[in-house]
């Protein structure tokens, strides 16, 4: 007897020796999962992980023989690796401790060493985990020996303002490592260790917002697949070194608030990937290095608060993709480069409280993404040379004051922007012939359009005449 054709619709699986296959299938998928419980010694770790750190219940009464099958929150587990361990057995590869939905730390909180005894862990977060000023726990890592089979991937240690001692030069062990964070542990100082730079598989290293002194490793150089580097609010000493120019894929770097010394490194014109440079608020003196203009994605510059002491470099003009450039208090000299007027991405220009004398470049009012522009505080001089609709798309972000010499054509048509009248303050209007032309060029150009008034031209050919009697 020839079987009976299956239905068109329900096709192969409908047959009945393969929903029996099926079954046989999903029942001994099924026994295989009941079958494999968490390798004992990794079920130790774990438990004692969650007892170092974690209060919120009594973790060894709920664990089972395998925590891995009733999820907890904070923890992630995974099957092993291909080749590495039984099958179906699962692993811890992810704890996250410290902020809801994860779970908290306890006001006796300890480092949790057992974590790296867990075979398969690739992430370990301890963000506001350690907050308990009276019970300052250590930064420690098991020894290097026992490290050096560890698959973490992912390290993080933010916010812990109890968490104290040094970075444990063991970090140099965890071969493994792509994404580095110790950032925000005020109490953690010391060196950053040199070994660092032998984790070549790093990414991202943010050691940013603790207390960590001495020189930057030059060995950091090493770290050739580095996308981000951010070592701010620190208080490390001595020059930025030459191989960080090594970096071939850094995006951003971040030296902002240490105590650097010395000139900014010729070698940093190599970090071609680069879009974010904060150097403010350190030593730093001296020249700029010719050929930034060749880090063709730089879009931020933010080097406020250094004794540079040098006239500002016209090349900065040529960093075509620059969206902020902030220079002030930095003791630059000379005057505004007119190339500063072909940054067309500019949204951001601080120059204020240096030493800039000379003219106020006209083309700055070409630059049509600019909304905060501050030169207070310099020895800038001559007519503002700013029409009307470039001070309107400024408004209250514009600061011109504390520039003696400079002077406005007209307060009808210019706000409040912390400078005469060009006729009040006759005394200081020392004009020149450029800044001339470009008082002639604003007021013709805006009469012209249409857009002051016709009465307004007599007071502004008066500042004029003024300036020109001078
Ligand atoms: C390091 O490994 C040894 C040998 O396996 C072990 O006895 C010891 O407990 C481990 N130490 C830590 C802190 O994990
Ligand atoms: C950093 O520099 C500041 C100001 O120069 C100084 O007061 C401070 O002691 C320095 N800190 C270190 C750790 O060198
Ligand atoms: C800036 O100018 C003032 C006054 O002219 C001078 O005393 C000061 O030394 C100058 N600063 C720098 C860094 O050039
Ligand atoms: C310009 O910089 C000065 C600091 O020198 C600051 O006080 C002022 O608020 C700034 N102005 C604007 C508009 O940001």
């Amino acid at each position: 007897m020839a079987p009976a054709p299956a239905p068109p619709s329900s096709g192969i699986l409908a047959t009945a020796p393969c929903r029996r296959f099926l079954l046989l299938l999903l029942l001994s998928l099924r026994a295989d999962s009941a079958a494999a419980a968490m390798d004992p010694a990794e079920r130790e770790a774990l438990l004692r992980v969650m007892e170092a750190v974690s209060s919120d219940r009594d973790w060894r009464e709920a664990a089972g023989a395998d925590p891995c099958s009733s999820p907890w929150p904070g923890l992630e587990c995974k099957p092993a690796a291909p080749g590495g361990g039984a099958a179906g057995r699962m692993h811890v590869a992810r704890l996250d401790f410290g902020v809801s939905p994860n779970p908290t730390c306890k006001d006796t909180a300890t480092f949790p060493l057992g974590a790296f005894a867990l075979p398969e862990l690739r992430a370990l977060f301890l963000v506001e985990c350690f907050k308990n000023p009276d019970a300052i726990t250590a930064f420690t890592l098991p020894p290097a020996a026992n490290l050096s089979a560890s698959r973490l991937q992912q390290l993080s240690v933010r916010s812990n303002p109890s968490l104290s001692g040094t970075l444990p030069s063991q970090l140099a062990s965890i071969r493994s490592l792509q994404v580095l964070t110790v950032s925000q542990n005020a109490l953690i100082r010391g060196h950053v260790p040199e070994g660092l730079g032998g984790l070549t598989g790093l990414v991202h290293l943010d050691l940013s917002y603790n207390s960590l002194t001495g020189p930057i490793p030059s060995r950091l150089g090493e770290l050739r697949g580095l996308v981000g580097l951010d070592l701010s609010y620190n208080s490390l000493s001595g020059p930025i070194p030459s191989q960080l120019g090594d970096l071939a894929q850094l995006q951003k770097l971040d030296l902002s608030s240490n105590n650097l010394t010395g000139g900014v490194p010729a070698t940093v014109t190599r970090l071609k990937a680069l879009t974010f440079l904060a150097l403010s608020n350190n030593g730093l003196r001296g020249r700029l290095p010719a050929g930034l203009s060749g880090l063709r994605d730089l879009q931020y510059l933010i080097m406020e608060n250094n004794p540079m002491g040098v006239p500002l470099p016209s090349e900065l003009g040529n960093i075509a993709r620059l969206q902020e450039l902030r220079l002030a208090n930095s003791g630059y000299s000379g005057s505004i480069p007119e190339t500063f007027g072909l940054l067309s991405s500019l949204t951001t220009l601080s120059l204020e409280n240096n030493n800039l004398t000379g003219q106020i470049p006209a083309g700055l009012s070409r630059l049509k993404r600019m909304y905060h522009l501050n030169l207070s505080k310099n020895g800038l001089d001559g007519v503002v040379p700013f029409d009307g609709a470039f001070l309107r798309q400024l408004g209250r972000n514009l600061d011109l004051s504390g520039n003696p010499g400079l002077c406005v054509a007209d307060r009808a048509v210019v706000p409040d922007v912390g400078v005469g009248v060009c006729s009040d303050a006759a005394a200081s209007c020392k004009t020149s012939a450029a800044a001339e032309t470009s008082v002639r060029r604003v007021i013709g150009g805006e009469v012209a359009r249409g857009r002051w008034p016709a009465g307004l031209l007599r007071p502004a050919a008066v500042a004029l005449c003024c300036c020109l009697l001078l």
